[in-house]
């Protein structure tokens, strides 16, 4: 195991920023921290760094017990939202510079660096100073150079919050890219869901300064354990006991304290309702165009908004506003999950 956590905590006056937390991350592993603002995110992370003092727990790196072990000694490599390259160095003094922490030999570092350079597309750049590269390029030396002396884990705190979209999603294959040619294990944090749904081997969704649900990006998908995380990752259409039934009109059971969940693009609007099928009854309010597929919304019997993502080509003809409806799915598309987090 490249990191293990057990039981860490943070407390700050009377409140837990981060309550007794247990976490794995296999070697070569990419683990998204996600969750949203205040969750404990952060917190956590800092305290793998060794930047925070816990109040609790252990901290093992690859075997080897570093929880009062000082950041330097951690071989972690660090990216933030800020990247702060040192203005007055070149590109490749900037790569060089953890190098040179570390006493690498010269002719080492030459070539390290130079073929760094070439992972990031930037050859060219090696000679310049920061403010002649844009934004972008800033952020890819950055990634570099937490990465540049292969340090055993590399953490990275929202790296690409300050970029816009386009750059943002070129940059994630940048990272994507990075991590499988050097095999690193990476902690990144993000609160874009689908960030972390494109690039992660796993997600811990964070809720409140606990883990809601740790599991890799389809089954967090496909399997959200509380209502929390089905409302957190993608959209997501909840329904409670006695409001879901199947074709002949039996009331499918459900266990207390929980809540069934349906994803919109199962759910077909007015069509044949077969065995194997869950139904229920919703009135429609809206719907929304958004290139080749609309959105429709509903009222459900409590009130709450039910959806269906259909592809325009299989779109249900003729609905009012105010109308009832009939919205069904394959069974095997319903899960249980738990009334708590929200
Ligand atoms: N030094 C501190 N003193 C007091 N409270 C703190 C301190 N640092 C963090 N907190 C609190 O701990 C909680 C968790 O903070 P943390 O920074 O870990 O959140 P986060 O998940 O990273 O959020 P964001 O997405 O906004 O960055 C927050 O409620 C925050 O206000
Ligand atoms: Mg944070």
């Amino acid at each position: 195991m490249k990191l293990k956590i057990e039981n860490l905590s943070k407390r700050y006056g009377a409140f837990d920023a981060l309550k007794p937390t247990s976490l794995d991350v296999a070697e070569g592993e990419f683990l998204t921290l996600l969750g949203p603002s205040g969750s404990g995110k952060t917190t956590l992370l800092t305290m793998i760094a060794g930047l925070t003092p816990p109040n609790s727990g252990e901290i093992y790196i690859n075997g080897r017990r570093a929880t009062n072990e000082p950041a330097f000694y951690r071989d972690i490599g660090m990216v933030f939202q800020n990247y702060a390259l040192f203005p007055h160095l070149s590109i490749a003094e900037n790569l060089a510079f953890p190098l040179r922490m570390r006493k690498m030999p010269e002719a080492d570092i030459r070539d390290r660096v130079k073929s760094m350079l070439e992972i990031i597309s930037l050859p060219h750049v090696a000679e310049r100073v920061p403010k002649e590269l844009s934004g972008g390029q800033q952020q890819r030396v950055a990634l570099a150079r937490a990465m540049v002396y292969r340090p055993s884990i590399v953490l990275m705190d929202e790296p690409l919050g300050a970029l816009d979209k386009n750059l943002r999603e070129q940059m994630q294959i940048e990272i994507k890219h990075l991590h499988k040619r050097l095999k690193t294990t990476i902690i990144y944090v993000t609160h874009d869901q689908e960030e972390a749904l494109a690039m992660s081997d796993r997600i811990c969704l964070m809720n409140g300064g606990e883990i809601e649900q740790l599991a890799p990006p389809n089954e967090i998908y496909d399997r959200p354990s509380t209502v929390f995380a089905a409302n957190f990752i993608g959209q997501s259409n909840i329904m409670a006991a006695g409001e879901v039934s199947d074709a002949s009109g039996n009331v499918t059971p459900m266990q207390a304290g929980t809540r069934l969940m349906v994803r919109p693009e199962y759910v077909r609007v007015n069509a044949d309702v077969v065995p194997a099928h869950h139904r229920t009854e919703a009135t429609f309010i809206e719907r929304i165009n958004i290139g080749p597929t609309t959105r429709y919304f509903f009222k459900s019997a409590s009130d709450r908004v039910l959806s269906a993502l259909v592809l325009n080509a299989q779109a249900p003809h003729d609905i009012e506003n105010g109308q009832r409806c009939i919205l069904s799915w394959a069974a095997s598309r319903s899960v249980e999950i738990k009334d708590v987090g929200t």
